[in-house]
């Protein structure tokens, strides 16, 4: 069985944030911390609009479809370790882990870094690492509903999706679909538009993106515990 490349991990960990001079301000354009974290308290999950900068979200667009040029998206699988599986039925999207080489990938590692530090302070999370990957979903293509993460088996903690869409119009679809943890019943449809973010507990909340009608961009990342071994990030499972 071939070893699957591991990731990388990016930790926001570190004391010494990136040179100043390199990384665009870190303040995200629009949001509120107290509602955030009420939200995630309250219902597990939080959505904020315009949390990033267009002039952000542009640059990572291009930063994504420069990637996208260059062949550098794969398709996306499904499980870890060994058990990961290409599965067309269960998702459709190309996705590029980020590493950190672009000014527009640290300017967002940046702005994570200071979302980590709020919940962190705020609720105790014991976050140390985030993780997260480009992910382009062609017309057609949809991520079946699913949990990111079962209680004991990963380290993921928190889950933290914004999108990279421009002009995104109704009839376009590709909507993110929550579910409620308990009673399964919808709770909403968000929109994939530009420098939205949502973010909800991984272990608690189901959901799928519904099949979109345009190119869909977005970001997935997830805030984890540190279960790193032996300098490996959360052995496969
Ligand atoms: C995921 C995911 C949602 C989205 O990658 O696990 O649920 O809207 N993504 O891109
Ligand atoms: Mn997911």
């Amino acid at each position: 069985m071939s070893e699957i490349p591991l990731k990388l991990a990016v930790n926001l960990a570190l004391e010494t944030p990136p040179s100043p001079d390199l990384v665009t301000p870190a303040e995200p354009a629009n949001i509120c911390f107290t509602s955030l974290i009420n939200g995630l308290v309250e219902n597990q999950w939080f959505v904020a609009e315009n949390y990033l900068s267009q002039d952000l979200c542009d640059q990572l667009q291009q930063d994504l479809q420069g990637l996208r040029e260059q062949s550098r998206l794969s398709p996306a699988g499904i499980g870890r370790g060994k058990n990961h599986l290409l599965n067309e039925d269960v998702r459709g999207d190309y996705t590029h882990w980020f590493d950190g080489s672009s000014l527009a990938q640290q300017s967002y590692l940046a702005i994570m870094r200071e979302l980590k530090n709020t919940l962190n302070r705020e609720l105790f999370l014991g976050l140390f690492e985030y993780e997260c990957h480009y992910a382009l979903y062609p017309p057609g293509a949809f991520y079946k509903k699913h949990l990111d993460s079962f209680r004991g088996r990963t380290s993921r903690k928190v889950t933290t999706v914004v999108y990279l869409n421009s002009a995104w119009q109704t009839e376009d679809a590709g909507e993110m679909r929550l579910y409620h943890p308990q009673t399964n019943q919808v709770l909403l449809d968000v929109a994939p538009r530009s420098g939205t973010l949502v973010c909800f507990m991984s272990e608690d909340l189901p959901h799928e993106v519904l099949p979109t009608n345009k190119n869909r961009m977005s970001i997935a990342g997830w805030f984890r515990c540190n279960t790193s071994l032996n300098g490996r990030i959360d052995p496969a499972l």
